[in-house]
């Protein structure tokens, strides 16, 4: 079965993602952080962030994996180095390449071949996998994405102001609904899921009451 979780950023779609799928056991494909792997990569090769034909190439070679809950770009384990603000930054230019979206398109679907997995990203129910049987898009209002992104920041010893949290948080929602391939939207069959007031045990308990609803041999509603 394929469950698609996409939505903006500060959502708690990683979180939702990771532990649905623990409590599954079933896979969990991180896109962000296969878009992020191939900024990472194309930075230490010093490509430049405008070569779309270069990012696309590099893109479609890349062995991105997921191992143990840890990314791996071949043997090599980069889920720590993928997180910087030098890499958040650098991915909206790779994120926002056709060609490199296509070269993802292909490799997050032969990750799903043959598996059971949660995926989560901005368009993974609406362009990468149409046919996913549980699409959700995952939202929260500006103000509690911020408010939980700030705290997260704040967390790791990051000292930035709830404004400037929720500045760049609103040019990134920008950026990703107005991206020409890939934008971040609902898919049109998607549950819309507003997580503001609810704990993320309670989010992960309405998602997988949604996938109890559609597993082979579960009661019609
Ligand atoms: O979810 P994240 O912050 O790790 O995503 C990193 C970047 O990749 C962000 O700019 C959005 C983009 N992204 C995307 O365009 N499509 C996806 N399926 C997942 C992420």
């Amino acid at each position: 079965m394929i469950v698609t979780l996409d939505g903006p950023a500060g959502a708690g779609k990683s979180t939702a993602a990771r532990a649905l799928a623990a409590r599954m056991g079933w896979c969990y494909l991180d896109t962000g952080a296969m878009y992020r792997s191939v900024a990472l990569v194309a930075l230490e090769r010093g490509i430049s962030l405008d070569d779309s034909a270069a990012l696309a190439d590099l893109a479609g070679t890349l062995a991105i994996d997921f191992r143990a809950g840890r990314v791996m770009v071949g043997d090599r384990d980069v889920s720590g180095e993928i997180r910087t603000e030098r890499i958040t930054q650098a991915t909206r230019p790779v994120a926002d390449a056709p060609s490199v979206r296509a070269a993802m398109k292909q490799l997050q679907r032969r990750l799903a071949e043959g598996r059971d997995v949660v995926t989560e990203g901005r368009d993974q129910g609406s362009e990468v996998f149409p046919w996913a049987e549980v699409k959700v898009f995952l939202t929260a209002s500006a103000d509690e994405r911020a408010r939980r992104r700030h705290r997260e920041e704040a967390a790791r010893g990051v000292t930035t102001s709830l404004e400037s949290v929720r500045a760049a948080q609103a040019q990134r929602d920008e950026g990703d609904r107005v991206r020409p391939v890939g934008a971040m939207q609902p898919a049109a069959d998607a549950v819309i899921l507003e997580t503001d007031g609810l704990s993320a045990d309670e989010v992960v308990e309405r998602l997988a009451t949604l996938v109890a609803g559609k597993r082979p041999g579960a009661s019609p509603p």
